[in-house]
């Protein structure tokens, strides 16, 4: 195929709702038709778009293809709707045996992919700890429904996988619940999918992006680097969104560096000269601020409570209260289609906006300690991920 004919494709992992879904709307949106607001500087592009969505079942996916297509008919003219194609792939991230049959699918299906939104995640949500949410929400109102330190979360919550192969008892055969979906589902599949995320010296353009999905909740007391499954934490999913800051932030740097070439080095190459002159993938990182879904599952009056108190801190001058998912897909999708990539890499961003839906990118604050995280990091995600390929595909 003539790579310059070739359509830019994404995928977007749990894109059936909250986030992954407005993160598929507005890179629609932004792709086919440029920003009007003048800030951030996206371009628009005229090729064809092939967004891929991942989710867990077939009907997931078919649902959520339906409602973009309602959604786009008001907001794209009938012919610029014909250069973009809807797919989907389905995906459970926790289990490495469903993500290793997804990922041959997408090889299969694409030659290239350039734009990965790691999205999909779950917070393994007990209960509300409510004498805890009365004093955080009576001494600091704003931060009780930023940074919410009263969601209990479960301990040592495993998922279930059954190996086989000859290494079947060198790890545990379970991965912390939160850490699986969250971090090691995607981290595994970007490897999987390697070849297609390097850019060929024969087709250059722009190296493709992995967009992480971070939380503006990341906290470096919630993780160590002992545990990086967050199997003995009591906040295991900021534990794997602090993880996430310092596996995107800690690959820029040259600890790490040793690590990230053997991971993003391909892993059987259809033509192993090309492949060596390649340009690898970039890792980036964006939050969507505080957004009005689903994740934490919650009573009916309990989220309209929620999404009221969003409303207040957002009157009361909070910039990361965007509640409107397609609000928070402002700076992921901007770190998609951004030009500017160069002076956006190696930083943390997040969605912001103002009363009167002033929307902005902000610069976010990472507390953790990169540098002296990253190469141990790592080494132990890249030793967790090749105990795993030798347990599940013995024969690779
Ligand atoms: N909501 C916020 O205020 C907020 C703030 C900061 C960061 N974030 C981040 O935004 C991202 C999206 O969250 P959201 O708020 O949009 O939540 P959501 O509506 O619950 O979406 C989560 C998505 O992840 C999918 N998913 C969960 N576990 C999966 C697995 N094992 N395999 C495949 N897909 C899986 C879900 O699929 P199913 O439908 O099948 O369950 C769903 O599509 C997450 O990374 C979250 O950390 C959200």
């Amino acid at each position: 195929m003539d790579p310059n004919c070739a359509p830019t494709v994404a995928l977007i992992t749990g894109a059936n709702s909250g986030l992954g879904y407005a993160i598929a709307c507005r890179l629609i949106v932004e792709f086919f038709a440029p920003r009007t607001d003048g800030y951030p500087a996206v371009a628009s592009d005229d090729s064809t778009l092939v967004v891929c969505l991942a989710t867990r079942s077939v009907e997931k996916a078919h649902s959520a293809i339906a409602s973009i297509n309602i959604f786009l008919s008001s907001r794209l003219p009938e012919a610029v709707r014909s250069r973009l194609q809807l797919a989907h792939v389905v995906m459970d991230l926790s289990s490495p045996t469903s993500v290793i049959a997804a990922a041959t699918e997408l090889r299969k299906k694409y030659h290239r992919i350039h734009y990965v939104f790691c999205n999909a995640a779950v917070v393994p949500f007990v209960r509300i700890d409510w004498s805890m949410a009365a004093k955080q929400m009576a001494t600091d109102f704003i931060g009780a429904l930023t940074v919410p330190r009263y969601k209990i979360q479960g301990v040592g919550w495993l998922t279930k996988i059954h190996p086989h192969g000859s290494h079947a008892t060198e790890v545990p055969p379970e991965l912390g619940a939160a850490f699986a979906a969250n971090v090691f589902g995607h981290y595994y599949l970007l490897h999987e999918i390697m070849e297609t995320l390097h850019m060929s010296p024969a087709a250059p353009g722009v190296p493709s992006r992995i967009i992480w999905v971070g939380s503006i909740e990341s906290n470096p007391l919630t993780f160590d680097i002992d545990d990086i499954q967050g199997i003995k934490s009591t906040q295991p999913y900021e534990s794997s969104k602090t993880l996430t800051d310092i596996l995107v932030l800690g690959s820029y740097l040259p600890e790490a560096g040793e690590y990230f070439r053997s991971y993003t080095t391909i892993p059987s190459p259809r033509n192993p000269i090309t492949s060596a002159e390649s340009h690898p993938p970039i890792f980036l990182i964006a939050h969507p601020g505080i957004v009005s879904t689903t994740i934490v599952a919650i009573p009916w009056w309990q989220t309209y409570a929620k999404n009221v108190g969003f409303w207040l801190c957002r009157a009361f001058g909070s910039p990361w209260h965007c509640i409107d998912p397609f609000v928070g897909a402002n700076a992921p999708v901007w770190l998609a289609l951004s030009p500017h990539v160069d002076l956006i890499k190696g930083r943390k961003w997040g969605s912001a906006c103002l009363w009167g839906n002033r929307e902005m990118v902000l610069e976010t604050q990472v507390d953790s300690d990169i540098a002296a995280h990253s190469a141990q990091l790592w080494s132990q995600m890249e030793t967790l991920r090749k105990l795993w390929k030798a347990r599940l595909e013995p024969q690779g």
